[in-house]
């Protein structure tokens, strides 16, 4: 048995990973040009990302803003929704996915996860459907698609909206066509940490040409398509790209198909390698994604049959050479934000004079979320990038863990 690396033993991976992000002459050569043409604001290669990321997911329009987590504000606005409408959000996600939904005055009501996508389960949602929903929001969780067909049927049946947050899933695809483009609008995010960044940005995507307008209106502080500069129609504010921001991010785009086949090839050899290892489990993939971003890796590992807290697991494979983290620690209603409602600022839950009902977050439980959070392991992005030899011996690495944790005990 080899000694674990944590405890004195050789590392099982002796390598240096890629860094992020990665850009070389080519974004150089763009931003100088957009330097040296004295054109920064929000012009021509804004309108050149908007469209090229449209089509790279399969969408009709594209309309970009400065981050996220404003660009599902405003799909939700777009949309209509507002105060005392039911939005029905997974749990296992950042908190813009929720806090995007209370920041218009709406109520996000939390459907569980399903333990093999860690998306959004349909059968859930249906579930949480009240009088007051007006749309589902899935979130494609680290790049794995969720069940877009059965939320599809739910919403045809309902009468709700989709709003994906595709802020994990650029380049994933379900049955061959992009996130994004298979709700009524998909919201992507290009901070720094993300597979196509630009430190930050966000775009929305539509199909609906009218939706795109009114997004456009509330990125660009209310203005009407083609109407003159000082008229404003709608409540917007100022959430504009900049030209360096869009240079980078067309740059960057170039790179996004290579570098995503590359991370589902070298994820291929992880679940080769894992597959059956006792202690752990990892989701399976579903025939329809048929492209899958994969912004993490993840794997979940089952304290019961190895015996040690998924957090000293973590540690030992940090030691073996394998940077790991734990991904999201609590679901988004335990955050503070949710269990002080009543005591902190007044959010609409408690103000909302429009709801006319009461909604206590302390007694909402995912169970299936609640477990994910405890036992899962993500691995990063970055790391998929590199050669087949290194993920070999991450893969050695993790069985290395697993055979030996005794030593952990
Ligand atoms: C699932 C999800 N939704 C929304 C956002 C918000 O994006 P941004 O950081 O660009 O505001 C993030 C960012 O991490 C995210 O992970």
């Amino acid at each position: 048995m080899a000694q674990l690396a944590i405890n004195g033993g050789n590392k099982a991976c002796e390598h240096t990973w890629p860094t992020w992000p990665i850009w070389d002459d080519l974004e150089r050569k763009a931003l100088n040009d957009v330097l040296e043409s004295g054109n920064w604001w929000y012009g021509e290669k804004v309108r050149q990302f908007e469209q090229a990321f449209a089509d790279f997911q399969g969408a009709k329009f594209g309309v970009t803003a400065c981050n996220g987590t404003v660009a599902l504000e405003v799909a939700l606005l777009g949309l209509g929704i507002g105060a005392g409408d039911e939005v029905i959000v997974p749990p296992y996600s950042f908190v813009a996915t929720a806090s995007a939904v209370l920041r218009v005055n709406a109520i996000p009501i939390f459907a569980d996860i399903h333990p093999e996508t860690l998306c959004i389960d349909p059968v859930d949602v249906e579930a949480k459907i009240t009088d007051k929903t007006k749309a589902v929001m899935p979130v494609h969780a680290l790049g794995y698609v969720a069940d877009m067909d059965a939320l599809g049927e739910l919403a045809e049946k309902h009468k709700l909206f989709i709003i994906e947050d595709a802020c994990h899933s650029w380049g994933s695809q379900w049955k061959s066509k992009g996130t994004g483009a298979l709700g009524n609008c998909g919201v992507f995010s290009f901070q720094h940490s993300k597979n196509i960044t630009s430190a930050e940005g966000g775009i929305i995507l539509t199909d609906d040409e009218d939706l795109a307008d009114r997004c456009r209106s509330y990125t660009n502080c209310g203005r009407g398509k083609g109407k003159s500069w000082y008229e404003h129609y709608l409540l917007g504010s100022n959430l504009r790209l900049t030209e360096f921001q869009a240079a980078i991010l067309l740059g960057q785009l170039t790179r996004l198909e290579d570098q995503t086949l590359k991370r589902q090839s070298n994820a291929a050899i992880l679940n080769e390698a894992l597959q059956g290892l006792p202690g752990i489990a990892v989701p399976a993939d579903e025939p329809r994604m048929t492209r899958r971003s994969y912004h993490r890796y993840v794997f979940r590992v089952k304290p019961d049959e190895l015996g040690v807290p998924p957090e000293r697991f973590i540690e030992a494979l940090a030691a073996e050479g394998v940077p790991a983290g734990p991904g999201y620690p609590i679901p988004l209603y335990k955050n503070p934000l949710f269990q002080k409602s009543g005591e902190g600022p007044a959010f609409c839950p408690t103000s909302c004079p429009y709801y006319g009902r009461k909604i206590d977050y302390t007694t909402v439980c995912c169970p299936v979320c609640e477990a994910v959070c405890c036992d899962t392991v993500w691995l990063s992005h970055t790391m998929l990038l590199a050669d087949e030899r290194a993920i070999r011996d991450v893969a050695s690495a993790i069985k290395k863990v697993c055979e030996n944790a005794g030593e952990l005990r």
